[in-house]
């Protein structure tokens, strides 16, 4: 056999487990310590009261004859697809039941839109994001180039005119440097796919987020999107959901092959997401579990603002953390981010993430995430303090 060679061509581990073995190593060393991690963007909120009563009562469900389900369809319930529906149209945006396809959370499904694609297609991906676009593309053997995101272009890199892409990452709130577009620039991108007959994958993960309601939550706001965009959407920040894994991926059928192929790929290669889960993703959209997310996000939102205030304090220049959980600021004294990481694990025990592991751009960088609970977001600041201020 020949095994794929490409994946030599990736970084030796991914980002996150990289991140994970070196605080676990961290932590053997040094048992006493009180290690606070701000690393991995993975929520600390319970499930909100709406989705655990209807997951309790789907458990029920499947232990009684009557109700029991088996293989639900692989697009997912029309339940759920109707709830997404009817959240998109609140925004005035039209969808197709047949446009919304439930996956298990976005980062498998922007690695598995992929197959539907031709390994021959160039794929832009901004510079820095979150490191699943390009891997996954690496994996593939597909051209992979970037735009530079950075602080003269408040890390929104608009196309550019010279630059032939195919396939087109826009992630907004961005991961990691929390920065947003607004429609004005998310239309430059539209009208680039439309003229060029690119495809844009637009990731959406952190819509949730957004506190300024004239910016825009799906790139579907934006005239003509349909035709040239995909997205992909996923509870597990919205609602807590990393580990009960939902998510949803938009389709459009003005594309009739787009999404002919997709539902084909999802057909063969998927069999769904839980029916016990697809009814807890349900809840989310309904009016209790909008009002009961929001207070979640409202609580991570204050510590994104205690995170800030405190940078403000030491004089370290950061963005983010408005309209998106992450805080991403400027490594002091020069110092590389994996330099600045081990300087925060070894001095005050605080894990972040480096900026460099999201592109070259992102070196001198680092990210805090918003995600941790108040009490830990409060010691992690007060030990930052004390060691910059
Ligand atoms: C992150 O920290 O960037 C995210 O948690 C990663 C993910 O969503 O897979």
């Amino acid at each position: 056999m020949n095994i794929n060679e490409n994946y030599k061509n990736l970084e030796e581990s991914y980002l996150f487990s990289t991140v994970a073995k070196k605080v676990n190593e961290f932590i053997q060393k040094n048992p006493d310590k009180k290690v606070i991690r701000l690393g991995i963007g993975d929520v600390t909120r319970p499930l909100c009261k709406a989705v655990i009563d209807a997951l309790h009562k789907a458990v029920d469900e499947m232990g009684v004859q009557s109700t029991f389900r088996g293989y639900g369809p692989e697009q997912g319930y029309e339940f759920l697809r109707q709830a997404i529906q009817k959240y998109y149209k609140k925004r005035n945006v039209e969808l197709e039941l047949d446009e919304i396809f439930i996956s298990d959370g976005a980062k498998s499904d922007i690695g598995n839109i992929l197959d539907i694609f031709s390994t021959k297609n160039t794929v832009l991906v901004p510079d820095p994001v979150y490191p699943v676009y390009v891997d996954t593309n690496v994996m593939a053997g597909r051209k992979v180039i970037f735009s530079d995101a950075n602080g003269n272009n408040g890390f929104l890199p608009l196309p550019d005119e010279n630059i032939n892409a195919d396939i087109i990452y826009i992630c907004s709130p961005n991961n990691p440097t929390g920065a947003v577009y607004n429609k004005e620039q998310l239309r430059k991108w539209v009208e680039y796919a439309l003229k060029n007959k690119a495809v844009i994958l637009f990731d959406a993960a952190y819509e949730c987020f957004i506190s300024d309601e004239s910016l825009p939550h799906s790139i579907y706001e934006i005239e003509g999107a349909k035709n040239c965009a995909i997205e992909f959407c996923s509870l597990s920040k919205t609602a807590g959901f990393t580990g009960t894994r939902c998510g949803y991926t938009i389709v459009p059928k003005s594309h009739e092959k787009l999404n002919k192929f997709w539902l084909r790929r999802q057909t063969t290669k998927f069999n769904g997401v839980p029916y016990i889960i697809q009814r807890g993703a349900e809840a989310v959209f309904s009016e209790s579990g909008q009002q009961e997310i929001k207070e979640n996000i409202n609580y991570y939102k204050e510590n994104a603002k205690i995170i800030s205030d405190t940078l403000e304090k030491c004089n370290i220049s950061h963005t983010g953390g408005k309209h998106s959980p992450y805080i991403w600021l400027k490594c002091p004294n020069n110092m590389t981010s994996w330099e600045f990481f081990d300087y925060l694990l070894e001095n005050i025990q605080v894990v972040g993430t480096p900026g460099s592991g999201f592109g070259k751009n992102g070196e001198g960088y680092f990210r805090l995430t918003s995600f941790g609970s108040k009490e830990n977001t409060i010691e992690a600041m007060q030990r930052f303090e004390k060691l910059f201020k």
